[in-house]
């Protein structure tokens, strides 16, 4: 199987984390070119030194480039409620050598597109705000060519998890999504509809925290953090949002979705942020839809390929 070109533009971030998991995991499948950072979940510097820390603990040799530190109109809004001062919960990594690459994560990933050779393209996966795509796309749209599509976890049809009507990653800014959604790229939504459904559960991660394997161990002590220190230990379970567009992208058999056509309010009232989508009698469905927006998993088989990979990666070591 020819492995896919694909770019990782993230936040991490204790779902990010195990999303990097996954991805080392499948590196047979995946050629990953950049893995760039973007202010989010926790400062720029942060999620930064978290994504150096883990690509090198999981054993993925990637280039890391530091992205923007401020989303594009408002100040950040970090959520150290879920993902801890560090942004890993109070897991402990091994520090890096490495260091991030020179160029900002725009600039750099502008190069990796502009040099592709004329008939390929790459995937973007992007596990946080989009900022930096946006600015990507803004600076250099002679790029968009260059990008087969864009996976996103972000936004939802169904309510937020920062405010009732939005989600984190759109809610901290909704201009980068506008511009995204305006792109013409393919786009693939993977929103709360979908991550929501995205779990581990309380014993999954118990276990994983009792690995004999240190990968999927941190992941579980990281997970676990997650789970606990939110609303979700009633629930029980805790959504691993942001492996959704790679599990989408090995396993595309396991979920389901429509196309959508969607905009973002960028207003600064209540909805700010919210994904706006539905019906529209003027404008026909079939031409305009600009998103494809994942709405149901299999959540067995989600929970089976994740927790293999975690594990898998232990054994490659
Ligand atoms: C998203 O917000 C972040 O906190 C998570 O990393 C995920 O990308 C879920 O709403
Ligand atoms: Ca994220």
């Amino acid at each position: 199987m020819e492995k896919r070109k694909l770019i990782i533009d993230c936040d991490p971030g204790v779902d990010d984390a195990l999303m990097l998991a996954f991805a080392a995991a499948h590196r047979e499948e995946f050629d990953i070119l950049a893995v760039t950072t973007v202010n989010g979940n926790q400062d720029i510097e942060k999620v930064t030194r978290n994504a150096l820390d883990l690509t090198a603990f999981y054993g993925l040799k990637v280039p890391v480039a530091k992205g923007m530190g401020l989303p594009l109109v408002k100040e950040p809004h970090y959520a150290p409620e879920t993902h801890g001062e560090s942004g890993l919960g109070t897991c402990r990594l091994p520090a890096s050598p490495e260091k991030a690459e020179e160029e900002p994560a725009v600039l750099f990933l502008y190069r990796i597109l502009a040099g592709l050779p004329e008939e390929e393209k790459i995937t973007i996966a992007a596990t946080g705000p989009l900022t930096n795509i946006a600015v990507l796309l803004r600076l250099f749209p002679e790029v968009k060519r260059k990008i087969r599509e864009i996976l996103f976890m972000g936004g939802s049809l169904c309510g937020g998890n920062v405010t009732t009507a939005a989600e984190f990653n759109f809610y901290v800014d909704p201009e980068a999504a506008k511009i995204v959604f305006y792109s013409q790229i393919p786009l693939v939504m993977c929103g709360l509809d979908v991550t929501e459904k995205c779990t581990l559960t309380r014993n999954q991660i118990l276990k994983l925290c009792q690995s004999g394997y240190p990968a999927a161990r941190a992941c579980g002590d990281m997970m676990g953090f997650a789970l606990e220190n939110t609303s979700e230990k009633y629930r029980g379970e805790v959504s691993v949002h942001d492996a959704a567009p790679l599990m989408y992208l090995l396993y595309p058999g396991i979920f389901s979705g429509q196309n959508e056509i969607l905009d973002v309010d960028c207003s600064d009232g209540p909805s700010r942020g919210a994904v706006l989508g539905g019906f529209r009698w003027w404008r026909n469905e079939e031409t305009e839809a600009n998103v494809f927006v994942l709405t149901d998993v299999d959540r067995e088989k989600f929970q089976e390929y994740l927790i293999t990979a975690l594990y898998a990666l232990g054994e490659a070591e």
